[in-house]
């Protein structure tokens, strides 16, 4: 029977597919996707503080994939209330803030068992706040924004829903000789066409993709701005998603699959380059300047997050709280920071920092 966008598709064929995925033009993409992540890891290897993008890259990630769902936030507010430690008063700040805990939780999980229907549970559970099951109720469908129209209506029951996350989980974890990043685009595609959840599919399914490829060894951490790509071809991720279920047009989805990765790490890589730059001239700065306070540990907090506070230097070991407050204000004094007032406490921002950061715009060749 053919494919019908309004009717369940319960016959979603199990993975791995009948068609060999492996085609020239994959296979001369993977060779491309692969260096960038090897580029990557690299990078990451030789900052000087790792804590930085695993603090950093995980919110971009997450306001780049809460805009998925056109929600407007931005990324000043998750890094104030994230370094206040407060909860955010507005919902999207709150959902980007969520989706960076998900992504760490489901790191964390990777330690007491490897991915599977459990840590996707998980994961959508904490994106959305509240507990989330595979889905025991028809009705989900996905329909075209503005319009309405349904374009796919996933399969239905708990059980058939589990038994297709059953062969999902099984290939994550042997795919034969496949690379795994052709596989990873592969198991994405599953996911997203089993549907598991009511909402927050796309959303568990980017962070399961960033915790794949980890758990393959692709990515030495879970610091690649993957959303990024997506968002920005989103109308291409849609229609190759489509073409596999209606036509069984798996070569295009693999290969924009493989393109998104590479163009994220690649821009990721930038990005690290960038920060690893202005931290070197901020270091030769902050020595010319002022001498008597610098230190690598002062640096380390300066660079840690865009925003910091008193305290936060207290507890890096950098001074006591007096000459702590004293330090920031020199800080400021050489136009380094600025400083703001956030109910009692005293936040002071790395200017330059935040605006490395708040660019999204592609790096220059
Ligand atoms: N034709 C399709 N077949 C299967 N999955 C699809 C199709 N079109 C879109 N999707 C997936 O469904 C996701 C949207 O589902 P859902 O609303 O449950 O996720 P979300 O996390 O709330 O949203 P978003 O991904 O927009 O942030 C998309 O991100 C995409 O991954
Ligand atoms: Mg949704």
């Amino acid at each position: 029977m053919a494919w019908n966008p309004n009717r369940p598709y319960d016959e979603l064929p199990p993975l791995p597919p009948a068609q060999d995925l492996e085609t020239g033009p994959v296979l001369k993409q993977c060779i491309r996707t692969r260096t960038a992540l090897a580029d990557l890891n690299q990078s990451a290897d030789f900052l000087p503080n790792k804590e930085l993008l695993i603090n950093i890259l995980p919110l971009l990630e997450a306001r780049a994939s809460s805009e998925i769902e056109n929600i407007v936030t931005t990324t000043d507010r998750m890094f104030r209330s994230s370094v206040l430690e407060k909860e955010p008063s507005d919902p999207a700040t709150k959902e980007a803030l969520s989706y960076r805990k998900a992504l760490y939780e489901g790191y964390q999980s990777m330690r007491e068992r490897p991915l599977c229907t459990a840590t996707a549970e998980t994961i959508c559970s904490v994106i959305k706040g509240i507990e989330m099951r595979v889905r025991a109720v028809p009705g989900t469908t996905l329909q075209k924004a503005g319009t309405g129209e349904v374009i796919y209506t996933p399969p239905v029951g708990e059980d058939l829903l589990r038994e297709k996350l059953a062969n999902w989980e099984r290939f994550l974890h042997d795919h034969g000789d496949t690379d795994p990043v052709v596989a990873m685009a592969a198991a994405h595609y599953q996911f997203e066409a089993i549907h598991p959840f009511t909402d927050g599919n796309g959303r568990t399914g980017r962070i399961l993709n960033l915790l794949h490829m980890v758990s393959t060894g692709l990515l030495s951490s879970p610091i690649l701005y993957h959303s990024r790509g997506i968002i920005r071809r989103r109308d291409e991720y849609y229609e190759n998603l489509i073409a596999v279920t209606a036509d069984g047009a798996w070569e295009p989805w693999v290969l924009y699959v493989l393109e998104v990765v590479e163009e994220s790490a690649r821009w990721t890589y930038q990005k690290i380059d960038a920060i690893r730059t202005l931290r070197r001239k901020t270091k030769r700065q902050v020595r010319e300047q002022l001498p008597k306070i610098y230190s690598a540990e002062l640096l380390d907090v300066i660079f840690h997050q865009p925003y910091c506070r008193i305290v936060d230097l207290v507890e890096a070991g950098v001074a006591k709280r007096q000459a702590a407050s004293t330090y920031l204000q020199q800080l400021v004094e050489i136009g380094l920071l600025a400083e703001e007032k956030v109910g009692r406490e005293k936040l002071f921002i790395h200017k330059n920092f935040l605006e490395l950061l708040l660019d999204e715009s592609d790096p220059k060749p």
